[in-house]
């Protein structure tokens, strides 16, 4: 079953793009209506688990908790910060039921999924919602419904399934230059490097600086040639700088965000006061998208999309009155400093003036848009593109990373545990910041993290500026580097297919282990995952662990990969204790299914993707082959591989 009930009158968000059938009442809540909100109730049964919510913090099974969709810049959080960067409405209650709800509002919704155990979901609302349900036989199969009604993946190039690397703090061609020949001479893999804000002119959108970055294409095209691809940054904010091409145009047709007055609103971000691109102007888009141009023309095939929710760090209106509110103590303290600039601007949809903060949570998803059906025009290939702040229907567009985060353990946790709910809300090209942005990473929490981002097809290093130099090299041990992220590079061929099949049949990348064992350890475990049809994965996530205990559901057989080769053993169902060196990374194959591992190599350029020898008990793998880098994607490129 799936239906949708329409309340008010719903501003379209786009995220739902086939035909549901429409219903005046929902079978799964009861609704109250009250003066300014609406409240949605479910009773939750003693057992249930609540699946989903996409970006945010806490566990794979959300119940317990109180969550805010309402995108957010919080470098520091934490499992209380109730925002992250995305808001990714849609939820799967699975017990004795199985029934989905994606609640369709780009405003603000404040989800109580059993918070302090009342047994309850309370979700409330805008008045104007269209809220999506949908019934199922199991959890995955209400994802899987809801998946096929968003439409498809965005799917990038091969190489941005390669290992990308990035800091804050890129200076020049020599920074990424050492960065590439860290990479090459000790032996670790590698097939992109971001640029961040540094390469911009004062960090203007679209421009390059020429004196730090001289004769960009050219160096694009050197760094290609050794298998490198550059990605660079860019960002919301457009400088208030008459005489730049792209801010006089944007003033010209009328293309900002204005304020009470009318006027282009004013706010500071990196390169000081700036106006905000009007996302929600279709012909803005068009003009924004097409701005992206002056990189393409240089020869860059990937871009990072950042401070789109939109951050902002003061603007004409809160400057002051920030300046002289006492720092914020409190997480809902801080929420409401931020929130005010958002009842400060307006959009134009369609000569309507909408404020923004009831429809805050599509501006980055509509950069997202902007950017990618732009560059779909501008680049005769597939390109990489990745966004920070989300909504659920840009996973068309781009795909994203999780933010800001830290370097440390509880960090690389709920990556593991985002991963999932990521999937079932459409974000199958995702990733964390491995290693952590903030703070200083060590050398095991690293190698850890490299461990589990090489099942993630975003795999960047990437850290802020002022904190320890993160790249692989720098760490003493490379052998230990090398052997984990080569492993990345041997398993592409079972990545990349999976993906792509993935993405053609509304299929989830990622999965909790519930979705497809029903024990009861298998529903509750936290910290292992099924990484598409054969693998699950269990990663070492804690602090000075020499391994782990693992859950097997059933009889599986254990590889152990330490850079050398792949040492496989059938192992039976049920608890196990196993120990992974750092050097190390222990996956599991599930019974009858087989995984396709190739030679490997320092990028993807050079990878072998057809000389393959399945591993695992199965028989045969059905692998995706195509150019890497074709816009048309076709399940004739899947051919049936078997065992010899
Ligand atoms: C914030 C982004 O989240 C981070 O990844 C980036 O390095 C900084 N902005 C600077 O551009």
């Amino acid at each position: 079953m799936i239906k949708q009930v329409i309340f008010g009158d719903p501003f379209e968000t786009d995220a739902v793009v086939k035909p549901v059938e429409q219903a005046n009442k929902l079978t799964y809540w009861n609704v109250e209506d009250t003066a300014e909100k609406l409240i949605f109730r479910c009773k939750l049964s003693e057992k249930d688990i609540v699946y989903g919510l996409g970006e945010q913090v806490k566990g794979i099974n959300k119940r317990g908790g109180r969550y805010i969709s309402y995108n957010t810049d919080n470098p520091n959080h934490n499992d209380d910060s109730p925002s992250l960067y995305g808001s990714h409405n849609f939820i799967v209650v699975s017990g004795q039921q199985h029934f989905g709800a994606f609640f369709d509002t780009p405003g603000r919704i404040v989800w109580d999924i059993d918070a302090e155990g009342s047994g309850e979901i309370v979700i409330t609302t805008d008045k104007n919602v269209k809220v999506v349900e949908l019934e199922g036989d199991s959890a995955y199969a209400v994802t899987r419904d809801f998946l096929s009604i968003i439409g498809q993946s965005f799917i990038p190039p091969l190489w941005a399934f390669g290992f990308g690397q990035s800091r804050w703090g890129y200076k020049c061609r020599r920074d990424i230059d050492n960065v590439v020949e860290g990479y090459r001479t000790n032996g670790i893999p590698l097939d992109w490097v971001c640029m961040d804000i540094d390469y911009m002119d004062r960090f203007i959108d679209f421009t390059v600086n020429s004196k730090r970055f001289p004769e960009l294409k050219a160096y694009a095209a050197a760094l290609k040639e050794k298998g490198v691809r550059l990605v660079p940054i860019i960002d919301a904010g457009v400088k208030i700088e008459p005489g730049n091409a792209t801010y006089d145009e944007g003033i010209a047709k009328g293309y900002f965000c204005t304020n009470h007055e009318g006027t282009p609103f004013k706010a500071a971000v990196w390169p000081g006061m700036t106006h905000f691109p009007d996302f929600f102007q279709p012909d803005c888009r068009q003009w924004f998208g097409n701005e992206y141009r002056k990189l393409t023309e240089l020869g860059i095939e990937g871009f990072w999309n950042d401070m789109n929710e939109p951050a902002i760090f003061y603007s004409e209106y809160t400057g002051i009155l920030n300046a002289l509110t006492p720092a914020p103590s409190t997480e809902l303290e801080k929420e409401s400093n931020a929130y005010k600039d958002y009842r400060n601007f307006y959009h134009n949809v369609n000569g309507q003036r909408v404020l923004h903060e009831k429809v805050h949570n599509l501006y980055g998803a509509l950069m997202t848009r902007a950017a990618s059906e732009q560059l779909d025009k501008l680049l005769p290939n597939r390109f990489l593109l990745f966004s920070r702040a989300s909504y659920i229907g840009a996973h068309r567009y781009g795909g994203i990373w999780t933010g800001d985060n830290g370097s440390d353990w509880d960090h690389l946790a709920r990556n593991v545990r985002m991963m999932p709910s990521l999937n079932m809300c459409g974000f199958l090209y995702s990733g964390a910041d491995t290693g952590g942005f903030g703070g200083n990473c060590s050398r095991e929490l690293l190698l850890r993290w490299l461990a589990f981002s090489c099942f993630t097809p975003l795999m960047r290093n990437h850290t802020a500026i002022l904190t320890r130099r993160q790249e692989c090299y720098r760490y003493s041990g490379k052998e230990d580097f090398q052997s984990v992220v080569s492993l990345r590079y041997k398993l592409l061929p079972y990545i990349y297919s999976e993906f792509v099949k993935a993405a053609i049949t509304s299929d989830m990348y990622i999965k909790p282990l519930g979705f497809e064992y029903f024990d009861d350890r298998s529903l509750s475990v936290q910290d292992q995952l099924l990484v598409g049809e054969s693998i699950m994965v269990a990663p070492v996530i804690e602090k000075g662990a020499k391994g782990r205990t693992v859950w097997l559901p059933e009889e599986m057989t254990e590889v152990r990969y330490d850079g050398n080769g792949f040492v496989c053993e059938t192992v039976p169902k049920g608890e196990r204790k196993i120990k992974v060196a750092l050097n190390e990374v222990v996956f599991y194959i599930r019974k009858g299914k087989c995984v396709p591992v190739c030679k490997g190599a320092q990028c993807t350029d050079e990878l072998d993707m057809s000389d393959v020898v399945l591993i695992g008990d199965g028989k045969e793998y059905r692998c995706y082959i195509d150019d890497g880098i074709t816009k048309e994607i076709s399940e004739n490129n899947i051919v049936t591989l078997r065992k010899r």
